[in-house]
C-alpha cells in the first residue's frame, strides 16, 4: 500500500488522454500531471534533447514524491525511457504505437500509422515494427503540425481537417483497415477521424493498455493505494492552463508552473 501520487508527463496536453484512462481504471490513486507545453512539440527534436527534457520532467515529478512515472508520450518513450529506467529508481511505464495488434488483426495486410517524426525514426519503433509487422504493409505518416494545432487550442479547426485529409489520403489509397494512433495527442482527433475515414477502418490507440499496465506494475511492487480517501489530481503546465481545461473539464485544478 502506498499513498504517494502517480506522476505522468507529456510534451504537452496530449498525455491527458492517458491520464483519463488511468483515472478511470485507478480512481483511488493521486496523480500529478506535467504538461511541458513550453517545449512542445518534442517530435521534431533530436534524441539527446528529448532525453534532456524527459530528465527534467522526471526530476520534477520525483521532487513531488511520485512513486511511479508514466511517460505519456510516444516520442519520449521511444527515445528516452531506456535512459530513465537506467538512472532512476522508480518504475516507469511507457507508451508505444500499437503496431502489433494492428498487424495481427489486419485482413487487407495494410495498416497505417500516424505518429511524430521522433517516434517513427526511433530505434525502438523500428525494432517493434520489424518484429511484429514484417509481413504487413505499414504506411507511416509523420503528423507534422497536428500537435502545435492542439497545443494552440485548434483541435476543432479547418486547418486540422485539411492536414488530416492530406495525411489520410495515401493510407486510404493503400487500402489500410487499421489506423494506429502513435501520439498521445491524437486520441482527441478520434471524432474527426471517424467522420473522415471509411467505416471499415478501425482506429487503434494504446491508452487503455497503458492504464492496465500501470495497475499491474503497481500491484507487482505493492504500490497500489487502497485507501478510500478522495484522490487528489493535480495538473501543472508551463503553457496556457485553459488548453488543458478544455480537454479535461472544469472539475480539476490546472496550475501554471515554470519548468
Ligand atoms: N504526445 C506526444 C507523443 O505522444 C507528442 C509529441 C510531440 O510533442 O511532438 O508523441
Amino acid at each position: 500500500m502506498n499513498t504517494q501520487p502517480i506522476g505522468i508527463f507529456d510534451s504537452g496536453v496530449g498525455g491527458t488522454s492517458i491520464w483519463k484512462e488511468i483515472h478511470r481504471l485507478l480512481p483511488n490513486e493521486d496523480t500529478i500531471y506535467l504538461a511541458d507545453s513550453k517545449h512542445a512539440p518534442y517530435g521534431p527534436k533530436g534524441k539527446d534533447r528529448i532525453i534532456e527534457l524527459s530528465i527534467k520532467n522526471t526530476e520534477l515529478l520525483l521532487s513531488k514524491g511520485c512513486k511511479l512515472i508514466v511517460v505519456a508520450c510516444n516520442t519520449a518513450t521511444t527515445n528516452a525511457i531506456d535512459h530513465l529506467r537506467a538512472h532512476y529508481n522508480v518504475p516507469f511505464i511507457g507508451i508505444e504505437p500499437a503496431i502489433k495488434p494492428a498487424a495481427l488483426k489486419t485482413k487487407t495486410n495494410a495498416v497505417g500509422i500516424l505518429a511524430t517524426k521522433g517516434t517513427l525514426s526511433s530505434a525502438l519503433f523500428s525494432k517493434t515494427s520489424h518484429l511484429f509487422a514484417n509481413n504487413t504493409t505499414v504506411i507511416e505518416q509523420v503528423g507534422e503540425g497536428i500537435v502545435p494545432l492542439i497545443e494552440s487550442g485548434k483541435l476543432h479547426s479547418e486547418e486540422m481537417k485539411a492536414l488530416l485529409e492530406i495525411y489520410l489520403k495515401p493510407m486510404i489509397a493503400a487500402n489500410i483497415d487499421h489506423l494506429v494512433l502513435g501520439c498521445t495527442h491524437y486520441p482527441y482527433l478520434i471524432p474527426l477521424l471517424l467522420e473522415m475515414l471509411p467505416k471499415h477502418i478501425k482506429i487503434i490507440d494504446s491508452g487503455e493498455a497503458v492504464a492496465r499496465q500501470t495497475r499491474s506494475v503497481l500491484e507487482k511492487h505493492a504500490l497500489l493505494n487502497n485507501t478510500k480517501a478522495i484522490p487528489q489530481n493535480l495538473f501543472y503546465t508551463n503553457g496556457n492552463p485553459d488548453i488543458i481545461k478544455a480537454l479535461i473539464g472544469n472539475n480539476f485544478n490546472v496550475d501554471f508552473l515554470s519548468f
